[in-house]
């Protein structure tokens, strides 16, 4: 993830290397807590912004449930970080979950939306939750639903994926696959949208975090949640590598180059990132 001004250089891949995969949370809280954020890009995700209103072929309006019933659409943020994402989706007419594992940065994201500027025009925004719990557990998703935060059945009608899966240990991928399946609306309600960052080829950067993320890594988790995939030390899937198409596994439904998006994202003004948007394979 790029360095950012005023911070010290420090490796994160040199941070979480001794730290189970599957319990990196109090590593995720130290950082918040020396102020180590190198990922964060101090606003909303432009890509996404622009993607939910351009393609409204593919996202219905938030704030009817095609029900007649008036309710909002809910959206998931999964390691929201400061919460910039949590709040585009809120003003954008969701009613938004922003979920973290870090405590420090739950207090970070709730200091952020109480000095947001409020922006009430179009579909007016959202209500706002943050829970704090492991993405992987479940004990977040009841105090969720408590607060109203969850869609029918305990699943969320979008789900943002961006520096999130390149934040978790490529040995997580395949529960991170079966997870966003069992969390996403049914049918043709749901979209999982993934801002696919970093694009480039493992190779060259070496193990993560940020673990390097070519779209067929998301292809080879998505489309057969739960499988192996052969990964090596770099989280580098082969290219030629050809996943089952399950009917259990999720449906790339479009998969684009953002017109923009954070510098971060791109070489030379050239955009790197993409931008896959997916649904559930089988309909309800
Ligand atoms: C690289 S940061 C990205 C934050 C945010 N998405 C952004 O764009 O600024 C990854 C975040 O995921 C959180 N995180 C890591 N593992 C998690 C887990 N299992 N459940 C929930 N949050 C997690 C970390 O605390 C960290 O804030």
């Amino acid at each position: 993830m790029a360095q950012q001004e005023n911070q010290p250089v420090r490796s994160l891949t040199e941070h979480f290397k001794h730290h189970d995969p599957a319990r990196q949370g109090s590593a995720w809280d130290a950082l918040w807590e020396d102020k180590f954020t190198p990922w964060d890009r101090g606003g909303p995700s432009w890509a996404l912004h622009d993607l939910l209103k351009e393609r409204a072929d593919l996202f219905d309006p938030p704030n009817a449930d095609g029900g007649g019933a008036g309710r909002r659409k809910t959206a998931l943020v999964p390691g929201c970080g400061s919460g910039h994402d949590v709040l585009l989706l809120s003003e954008l007419g969701y009613d938004v979950c922003g979920l973290e594992v870090s405590p420090r940065a739950l207090e970070e994201a709730k200091r952020v939306a109480a000095e947001a500027p409020r922006d009430d025009a179009g579909a007016g925004r959202g209500r706002v939750t943050f829970v704090l719990g492991d993405f992987f557990a479940d004990d977040w998703l009841r105090e969720a639903q408590a607060a109203g935060a969850v869609g029918d059945g305990g699943k969320f009608d979008l789900i943002f994926d961006y520096t999130f899966l390149c934040a978790l240990h490529p040995s997580m991928r395949p529960r991170w696959a079966e997870r966003m399946r069992d969390l996403l609306a049914p049918g043709d309600r749901g979209r999982l949208v993934c801002l696919e960052f970093p694009s480039w080829d493992p190779a060259e950067t070496g193990p993560g975090p940020a673990w390097s993320l070519p779209s067929h890594v998301y292809v080879a988790h998505l489309s057969q949640p739960g499988a192996a995939v052969p990964t090596d030390e770099n989280g580098a899937v082969p290219g030629d590598y050809v996943p089952e198409q399950r009917s259990d596994g999720l449906e790339r439904v479009l998969h684009l180059k953002p017109r923009r998006t954070h510098p971060a994202g791109a070489k030379g003004g050239d955009v790197q990132d993409r931008i896959s948007v997916w649904k559930h394979r089988a309909s309800e």
